[in-house]
């Protein structure tokens, strides 16, 4: 990327507005991350709801909440939102105000962790079935996919009536629907596999099912991946056909991200180190093949690369997880004349996950207001993650095993 020219403040400041028609304040938007701070029983906490309202108060355009299930049975992590009908209407109305402050946005990101879905509390299903070291899952029968866009439909209906902006349908990071545009995961030789188009059927079916469920001035965004990262999994050109076909969709706002969570991949979120945005150079070919607004995820540090991104044209707004776990005032820190970047910890050889745990305890912190007395390693932020997972998932059986 060329260095950035004109002032940031005017850049990131500038809104922007979607297909649809809604407006979204400025550039800068909170990604999606599972929080880790549902119930156990699928429910929103005084502690998730405080922590998207500092988002909110502190200028974020936009909040995805990360890995909101529509289906209890393939969940991600056992403290995912799950909304179904028979979710607390109240609790998620309250989430979607108080996240909304100073005209936010926010917006659950549908989930489905398919193959990936967390072990003790669901039964791993993804296109194909797939027995290799670390993961082992059923395929899906043709049932069980044509189920999907009633589901995605049935949950995007229900966060419009609780109030929350828009939804985003989570394609990346080889949960789902990355599985099926992934030929590592999808080996089907029916209709739902094959060519990209095969591959991709099933996502254009749910957003078809989406958008007649939600109407035509909701926003309903995406994220993919720009590529998997692995040998023989999706490629960058491969998902540049995706790109193609989103446009011919009623998407109104594409995210661009890579990277997966299958066993031993490389993670964006657990990355100790950033040599600067990760995807760029992926969004600037994304944006040339469609007039969908794109954002771009990962790896983004400072206000000159978020302004530079943008400026250059590689991308219309600029999505930020950790820098935003470290500074949930960022945006307006970055509208602000004076700026400020923040200041990225330093791991020394931390286990696998624990960068990740890291972060997530923080965010735990800051739904508390106690992030000042937040001073835990990586190693031991991951014991007491998968401890209050382990705790969770007990009470997440006992609900929604019935
Ligand atoms: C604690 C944590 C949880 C995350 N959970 C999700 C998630 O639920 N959905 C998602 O799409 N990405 C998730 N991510 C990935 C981020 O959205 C983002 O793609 C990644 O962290 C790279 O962006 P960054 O460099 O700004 O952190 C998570 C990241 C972190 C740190």
């Amino acid at each position: 990327m060329t260095q950035q020219t004109v002032k940031p403040t005017s850049v990131l400041g500038h809104p922007l507005e979607l297909p649809c028609g809604v407006v979204l304040k400025n550039r800068l938007i909170k990604s999606a991350m599972s929080d880790s701070l549902g119930d156990g029983e699928g429910n929103p906490t005084e502690a998730q709801t405080r922590l998207y309202e500092r988002w909110a108060e502190g200028g974020a355009a936009l909040s995805l909440i990360g890995e909101v299930q529509g289906d209890s049975r393939f969940p991600e992590k056992p403290g995912n939102l799950v909304v179904t009908a028979d979710a607390n209407l109240q609790a998620l109305q309250t989430l979607a105000k108080r996240g909304s402050a100073k005209g936010a946005q926010i917006w659950p990101q549908l989930g489905h962790a398919g193959a990936l879905a967390h072990l003790p509390i669901s039964w791993p299903k993804g296109p194909s079935a797939l027995n290799v070291e670390g993961l082992q899952c059923e395929g899906m029968s043709l049932d069980d996919i044509h189920e999907l866009p009633g589901v995605y439909a049935r949950t995007a209906k229900l966060a419009k009536d609780a109030g929350f902006g828009g939804v985003q349908i989570h394609a990346g990071h080889g949960f789902l629907f990355s599985q099926f545009l992934s030929p590592l995961f999808n080996h089907r030789t029916d209709a739902y596999g094959g060519s990209v188009e095969g591959r991709f059927r099933i996502i254009r079916e749910v957003i078809g099912a989406v958008r007649q469920a939600v109407g035509e001035s909701y926003p309903i965004g995406i994220k993919i991946n720009s590529t998997d990262k692995l040998a023989g999994g999706f490629t960058e050109d491969e998902a540049l056909e995706v790109v193609h076909i989103l446009n011919q969709t009623s998407i109104d706002l594409i995210d661009i991200s890579g990277g997966t969570y299958f066993p031993g991949a490389a993670a964006s979120s657990d990355s100790t180190s950033s040599s600067g945005p990760y995807f760029i150079d992926f969004a600037k070919r994304a944006k040339e093949a469609t007039s969908i607004p794109i954002m771009t995820t990962g790896g983004f540090e400072t206000r000159d690369q978020a302004a530079t991104a943008i400026d250059t044209g590689c991308t219309d707004a600029v999505s930020l997880a950790r820098a935003m776990v470290l500074n949930p005032r960022l945006a307006d820190t970055w509208l602000s004349e004076s700026g400020g970047d923040p200041e990225f910890p330093k791991f020394d050889a931390p286990p696998r996950g624990g960068v990740t745990a890291w972060y997530s305890m923080r965010l735990t912190a800051l739904g508390e207001d106690n992030e000042n007395q937040f001073d835990l390693e990586p190693a031991e932020a991951l014991e007491i993650y998968d401890a209050r997972d382990a705790e969770r998932s007990i009470r997440w059986r006992k609900k929604f095993s019935k």
